[in-house]
């Protein structure tokens, strides 16, 4: 057998080869010779040749078989050529399958012919391909796995990585090369032509890839350090984020949550190449309800539902859901999959715990045996069109045959003109032009509004004539949850109004953050202890003050003033205020907080849990240089002290502040006043 395995034949003794050594490994050589019909001499020649090309290593030298003591396991490059090889041998067996087809009846088999099917064309009901390896060979590359260079995933790479591995990003066979990513940007396609709208890649910081060459193998690792994969490294280069950002999402502009998050999260160069996995990322929550592409596809096989039609979904279901999800599968003949986000969403959004809880309530709802539901651990990017079809070729390989794709699928709200980023009907009209080629078919819908009239719900361009439509947006629900006002019956089920208010109590029940920001000698502390004191006058909520020097002491202290140390800095504030706003707590900020991107991750990390008040206090500084309490204008002007805010640093002052408080002029007590009367009118303290 030589080194690259080039006609059929040769594949397909490498490849059940492969198969065999993978499932067992432990075999000894008579029994693995005996599975493949061949002499022990033919397997010994495949084996040395294998073990040559590097597909395979000798495991153990003291096998069971007495007069051969060597076993033998597949190597990473073994493991990706045996998945590249399950393909084309499958593909060939549907030719196969064709051609018989047509000697034995003489028409068509129905299925699409081989030249114009795509991988992603292949029945919903039989298995997909994954990534993962046999249980035995995962317990050996786990243990060798141990002394690679490894990389701790992010949240987001465990959600990409979960699904590279059991089929869900098929046929994406790791994270992207830059063959891949760059024909992804520029056309939606991989180098192979395979339809695919959105970059999956491997972000790493540049100290990591500077350790890391291609040709290396990598063990990806996840928040605690377990083994999930390893990614045998073929590419790595540094890509112009901006250029992707336009590309993908139609704007560099860091309004858009996946372009802030390719700036200001995401490591500077990227990594690609083939995944070959362990093991799955651990879930402790709804694991019943958790489903891979293979379990769903097997679910549907046994209850015999052949059509299925899937709803996407990262809000809490409301009456208007149910009635659209109602009408699309009547409408495809269907059976429905609710099959909502619960990896990473909008920032902001209510978290997938209620979320599930709120699903499971409706379930009810709907008639018994017609509907599943199941969560889908993904990472989404807010994109729009891109991510729809994202969502449809993802859909159809968890089996689904129909989707639903409504009004503003996927959409990241507003731009920072306050435009909405994308039309809110792009996405359907992207997955129109490419449902046949994905192999699904779009269920779209207009927006679902509420007819008084007929106490029904309706898409909205086919509401009777002359009729009063209602309808509550997402801004307004939340205000009402904020604020404690009702939520009519026919807007949504009492269960879920009740779960949501659970989470959600009104503002003047919840914790937040008030985060001063301003230049030194500004007046932030100041003020926030004035603050302070006035909220503990008025009691009720434990309240903490967060000031930049007494931070700097206690929490900070072996910190400088470069630029990463304020970013360490300031994210230290903003995890404990989060702590504090999340328990209910008021959180009072007061550091300079020079950077503009910053201030918005901590900003991210808060309005998880309850609002975030910026307060800039905008004293100039001529005035703040003026008042120099602390003396430390005058040394940084005689450069003394380096890198000083406002003299030899930047300060980013806020564009869009909560409330912006000027000192100049104004006592200390109507300044923190003034935060009062702002922290009333958003509701968040009683009158
Ligand atoms: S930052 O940028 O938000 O991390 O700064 P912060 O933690 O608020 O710390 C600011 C206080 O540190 C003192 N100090 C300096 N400030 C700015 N630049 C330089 N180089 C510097 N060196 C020391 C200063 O007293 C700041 O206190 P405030 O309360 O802002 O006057």
């Amino acid at each position: 057998m030589p080194q690259t395995a080039t006609s059929p034949s040769e594949d397909d003794q490498l490849f059940r080869l492969l198969r065999q050594l993978d499932q067992r490994p432990d075999a000894s050589q008579r029994a693995t010779a005996d599975a493949l019909g061949v002499s022990l001499g033919t397997l010994n020649t495949h084996l040395r040749a294998a073990t040559e090309a590097g597909y395979i290593r000798v495991a153990d030298r003291n096998g069971p078989d007495r007069r051969q003591r060597f076993t033998y396991e597949l190597t990473t490059k073994g493991a990706a050529t045996k998945a590249r090889l399950t393909d084309r041998f499958l593909a060939r067996k549907l030719a196969e399958y064709d051609a018989l087809h047509a000697e034995l009846t003489g028409t068509e088999s129905g299925l699409l012919h081989l030249k114009k099917r795509t991988p992603l064309m292949q029945s919903n009901l039989a298995p997909i391909p994954e990534l993962y390896v046999s249980y035995d060979s995962a317990q050996k590359l786990k243990h060798e796995a141990g002394a690679l260079p490894s990389w701790d995933l992010t949240q987001r790479q465990v959600c990409d990585l979960e699904l590279l591995m059991n089929g869900g990003f098929y046929p994406l066979k790791g994270f992207m090369t830059e063959a891949d990513y760059d024909g992804v940007l520029n056309n939606m396609r991989l180098s192979d032509g395979s339809l695919w709208p959105m970059p999956v890649t491997l972000d790493v910081s540049e100290d990591f890839a500077a350790k890391v060459e291609p040709g290396q193998d990598i063990a990806l690792r996840d928040a605690e350090g377990v083994i999930l994969a390893i990614l045998s490294v073929t590419d790595k280069w540094v890509p112009n984020k901006s250029v992707e950002a336009e590309k993908v999402f139609g704007a560099d502009d860091i309004a858009h949550p996946a372009v802030n998050y390719l700036h200001n999260t995401a490591g500077k160069v990227y990594l690609g190449g083939p995944v070959t996995g362990i093991q799955q990322p651990v879930h402790y929550d709804f694991k019943a309800r958790r489903d891979t592409p293979n379990e769903l596809r097997a679910h549907f096989r046994k209850l015999g539902w052949r059509k299925i039609v899937a709803f996407q979904t990262r809000n809490p279901l409301h009456r208007a859901h149910q009635e659209l999800t109602f009408r699309a599968a009547k409408e495809a003949q269907a059976n429905l999959l609710i099959h909502p986000v619960v990896g990473m969403t909008k920032p902001g959004d209510v978290d997938h715990f209620t979320r599930v809880r709120c699903y499971e309530a409706v379930l009810d709802q709907y008639p018994t045996s017609t509907t599943h539901l199941s969560l889908l651990n993904l990472a989404m990017r807010m994109g729009g069109p891109r991510e729809a079809l994202w969502h449809a070729i993802i859909r159809k390989n968890h089996g689904l045959t129909h989707m639903i794709i409504g009004r503003d699928h996927a959409g990241p709200g507003k731009n920072s003109e306050g435009k909405d980023f994308y039309d809110p009907y792009a996405a359907q009209e992207l997955v129109r032009q490419h449902q046949e080629e994905i192999g699904i078919e779009m269920v779209d819908f207009k927006q679902m509004v509420y007819v008084q009239e007929k106490a029904q719900y309706f898409p909205v361009d086919e509401v009777p004539e002359g009729s009063t439509v209602l309808d509550i947006s997402g801004t307004e629900l939340r205000r009402r949850l904020r604020e404690g006002l009702e939520i009519p019956e026919w807007f949504s089920f009492p269960e879920v109004v009740q779960e949501l208010r659970r989470t959600s109590p009104p503002r003047a029940k919840q914790g937040f953050t008030v985060f001063f920001t301003g230049l030194s000698g500004s007046g932030k502390s100041t003020i926030a202890n004035a603050l302070m004191v006035k909220l503990m006058e008025m009691g009720g909520r434990p309240t903490t003050l967060l000031d930049g020097d007494v931070v700097r002491k206690h929490l900070s202290s072996e910190l400088g003033f470069s630029k990463e140390h304020r970013d360490i800095n300031i994210k230290r504030i903003g995890y404990v205020a989060s702590e504090i706003t999340k328990n209910g707590g008021i959180a009072i900020c007061a550091p300079i907080a020079p950077y503009t991107a910053t201030r918005r991750a901590v900003r991210e990390m808060i309005e998880a849990y309850g609002a975030f008040v910026e307060v800039h206090v905008a004293t100039s500084l001529e005035e703040c240089e003026r008042r120099d309490r602390k003396g430390l204008y005058k040394l940084a002007r005689e450069g003394k002290i380096k890198e000083f805010t406002g003299i030899s640093d930047p300060y980013e002052e806020p564009k869009n502040p909560e409330l912006k408080v000027e000192t100049e002029n104004v006592d200390v007590d109507n300044c923190a006043h003034q935060v009062i009367l702002k922290l009333e009118s958003m509701g968040l303290i009683r009158a």
